[in-house]
């Protein structure tokens, strides 16, 4: 069975839309990964992530705290880092970041660079990139989801 699909989107509404789709294929304990650069739709993806587990509290990017968590009725917590401001695995590994990988919850990563070595090995990779013609729109691979 195919395990990647890419998506284009047209606007942040497509992409919160995409989000509502992936959080219906996930399981208990995924870890989903976002790559992408600043402003590419990381945390709306996420935004849509949450959405469609039911989660209702606003998602921001947890950007000066490091984990937002939420609660869904379906998986229990999840969990959504920023991993922007850690500088290296040491960093990840002070905060307790393991500990968030051997869990019955959802987590999602933004900026997961430093952190590579300690996903598991199915985690879920989420690929955004921007075109170079049209402003809003988004290249979406998706990498350990079927579509
Ligand atoms: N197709 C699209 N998908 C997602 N966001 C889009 C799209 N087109 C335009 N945008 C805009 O791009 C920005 C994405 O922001 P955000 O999700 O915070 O990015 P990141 O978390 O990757 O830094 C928002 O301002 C959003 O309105
Ligand atoms: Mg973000």
């Amino acid at each position: 069975m195919e395990r990647d699909f890419a998506v284009t989107t047209k606007n942040e509404r497509e992409t919160i839309d995409l989000g509502i789709k992936i959080a219906s294929s996930l399981k208990s304990g995924d870890v989903i990964s976002l790559y992408g650069d600043l402003g590419s739709g990381k945390t709306r993806l996420v935004k849509g992530i949450c959405e469609g587990l039911g989660i209702n509290n606003v998602v921001n990017s947890p950007t000066f705290i490091i984990v937002n968590e939420y609660s869904s009725e379906k998986f229990g917590n999840v969990y959504h880092f920023d991993l922007y401001r850690l500088k290296s695995e040491d960093e990840i590994l002070a905060m307790g970041f393991e500990d968030y990988m051997n869990n019955r919850g959802i987590v999602l990563i933004e900026w997961p660079r430093h952190a590579e070595r300690l996903l598991p090995a199915d985690s879920i990779k989420i690929h955004i990139s921007h075109s170079v013609e049209n402003e809003n729109e988004r290249w979406i691979k998706i990498e350990g989801i079927e579509k």
